[in-house]
């Protein structure tokens, strides 16, 4: 009995070292350690018991002698899977990195954040309006009735609902704003996306942002409309530039201006303006015998197309990342 745990030691240490693999291993050490030597220990009972302690107690130590054995090829045998599968393995550690693709914002929206934030620093809050209007308050309580040619300004999506549209301009915010204020004075700008039912080329696009801006008081003046728009297209634009106010017409409006800017290629139209039309301040719930005021609105579009000297409206919305990459 004692010679056949001498030569199961001297055996197993021999295989030990001539396997090269985990799963050898673990399949030695099963055999082994779970079977042969349990086995021999277990059949103890079995021999003349002046033999037993001696059995006992070298059973007892191949085992020690053999787990400690096994414990180490293990370490052994990870470190050289490791280093062979560095070796082999398709992984190169050496290569750089994947570099990681930051995200920037849309040129329109910086545009946008831009204005946004002069008008607020000029006293302006910001008030959101809907994009889905009723035509009452998107027409009519602008002062542009139903049939009225003036309509035809807006090529309008309609929806499958009697009177509900996307609105085509900012300017309904107005209705919004004033109903909710009034008699209040009030001093706003509503940013949001438009919708027009355009024949889509490089300069027409059937969607884009306009900053709308309302100031409603007592004695609010013309002078005031001009002044607040040329302290805007200063900070917009530069202290330099020449601003320019030519006679329009808009509905909503009376008088009606439009404002341009001195650009290196002559002038350039920023807004459109004027002050606030008594039926307009009467829908929004203000006594135009007491109250005035003065509106306008700006296509920020218009400006980055121009800043960036880009030449297609529709690279705006079309989400290539290769123009979009490009800011
Ligand atoms: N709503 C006009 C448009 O979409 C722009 C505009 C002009 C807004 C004059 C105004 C204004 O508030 O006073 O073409």
């Amino acid at each position: 009995m004692l010679k056949r745990l001498e030569d199961l030691q001297a055996d197993t240490l021999a295989e030990l070292e001539a396997l090269t693999t985990m799963d050898e291993l673990r399949t030695l050490r099963s055999r082994v350690l779970k079977g042969e030597i349990t086995e021999i220990l277990r059949s103890i009972g079995s021999l003349p018991p002046e033999e037993r302690p001696a059995v006992g107690q070298l059973g007892n130590e191949v085992r020690q002698t053999l787990e400690a054995a096994f414990a180490e090829r293990e370490e052994q045998i990870k470190a050289e899977e490791l280093a062979r599968e560095l070796e082999e393995g398709a992984i190169d550690v050496t290569l750089p990195g994947r570099p990681v693709q930051t995200g920037r914002l849309h040129p329109a929206t910086r545009t946008l954040r831009e204005v946004i934030n002069i008008w607020r620093e000029m006293g302006f809050q910001v008030y959101l309006s809907r994009d889905v209007e009723d035509d009452d308050t998107n027409f009519t309580l602008l002062n542009i009735p139903q049939h009225h040619p003036a309509r035809d300004m807006w090529d309008t999506f309609y929806t499958t609902r009697d009177g509900v549209i996307l609105r085509t301009h900012t300017s309904p915010g107005q209705i919004h704003a004033m109903r909710e204020y009034a008699p209040e004075p009030i001093r706003v700008i509503l940013p949001g996306m438009v919708y027009r039912y355009e024949q889509v080329d490089a300069t027409h696009e059937m969607q884009f942002n306009q900053v709308e801006g309302l100031v409603v008081g007592r004695n609010i003046r013309m002078s005031d409309l001009k002044g607040t728009m040329i302290a805007f297209a200063h900070r917009m634009y530069g202290p330099e530039r020449r601003v320019r106010f030519r006679c329009s017409h808009f509905p909503f409006t009376e008088p009606s201006v439009e404002i341009d800017i001195e650009g290196d290629n002559g002038w350039l139209e920023i807004a459109g303006a004027g002050m606030v039309h008594p039926v307009v301040l009467k829908n929004g719930g203000y006594d135009p015998r007491e109250y005035s005021g003065f509106a306008f609105g700006m296509g920020p579009e218009r400006v980055t197309l121009l800043k960036h000297s880009i030449e297609d409206i529709r690279y705006f919305w079309q989400n290539d990342l290769r123009f979009l990459e490009q800011f």
